[in-house]
C-alpha cells in the first residue's frame, strides 16, 4: 500500500514538473516567434511592393497587360515615391517600417500593396496620402514634390 501511494506521489511530481518544463518551452517558442515576426518585416521592406504589384497586374488577361504595357510607357507618373524611410521610435527601440522604399504610379494603373501584417503597407500609404511625412525620401504628385508645399489648402 505505502509502496503504491508512494509510487502514485512519484507520478504525481514527474507530472507536475512536465507540465512546468511544457510552459517554458512553449515561452521560448513565443519569444522566438517574435524574433522571426522582426525579421520578416525587414525583409519585406525591400522594393516587393512595386514588384508584387506589377507581377499581380500582369497575372491579369491579356487585354488589361496590353493596357498595362501601353500605360507603363505613355501613362503619366502620377505618384513617385523615391527612397521613402519611416522610422518610429518607442523609448529605445527604432522600428524601421519603411527602409527606403522606391514606387511608381501611373495614371489609370491599378496596384496591389501586399505584405504580411506589419510589414508597413498601411505607413506607406500615409506617406503617399500625405497623411504622414517621412523621414527622408521624396513624394512627387503630378510632377510636384510635396516636401516643398505649405500645409495651406491654398
Ligand atoms: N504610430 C506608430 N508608432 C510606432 N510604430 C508604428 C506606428 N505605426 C506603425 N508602426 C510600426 O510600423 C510597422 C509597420 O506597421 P503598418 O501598420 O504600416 O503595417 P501593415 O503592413 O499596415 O500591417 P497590417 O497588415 O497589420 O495592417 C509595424 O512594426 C508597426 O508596429
Ligand atoms: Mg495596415
Amino acid at each position: 500500500m505505502k509502496n503504491r501511494i508512494r509510487a502514485q506521489m512519484e507520478n504525481k511530481i514527474e507530472n507536475e514538473a512536465r507540465k512546468e518544463n511544457e510552459v517554458r518551452i512553449e515561452n521560448e517558442v513565443r519569444i522566438e516567434n517574435e524574433v522571426r515576426i522582426e525579421n520578416e518585416v525587414r525583409i519585406e521592406n525591400e522594393v516587393r511592393v512595386e514588384n508584387e504589384a506589377r507581377v499581380e497586374n500582369q497575372a491579369q488577361n491579356t487585354s488589361e497587360r496590353e493596357i498595362l504595357r501601353h500605360e507603363e510607357i505613355t501613362g503619366d507618373l502620377i505618384i513617385e515615391g523615391i527612397d521613402i524611410v519611416r522610422t518610429f521610435r518607442m523609448g529605445e527601440v527604432e522600428i524601421r517600417a519603411l527602409r527606403s522604399v522606391k514606387v511608381k504610379i501611373r495614371r489609370g494603373e491599378f496596384i496591389a500593396i501586399m505584405g504580411p501584417s506589419s510589414s508597413g503597407k498601411t505607413t506607406l500609404l500615409n506617406q503617399l496620402g500625405l497623411l504622414d511625412t517621412p523621414n527622408s525620401g521624396k513624394i512627387i504628385i503630378d510632377d510636384t514634390d510635396t516636401s516643398r508645399m505649405s500645409e495651406s489648402v491654398s
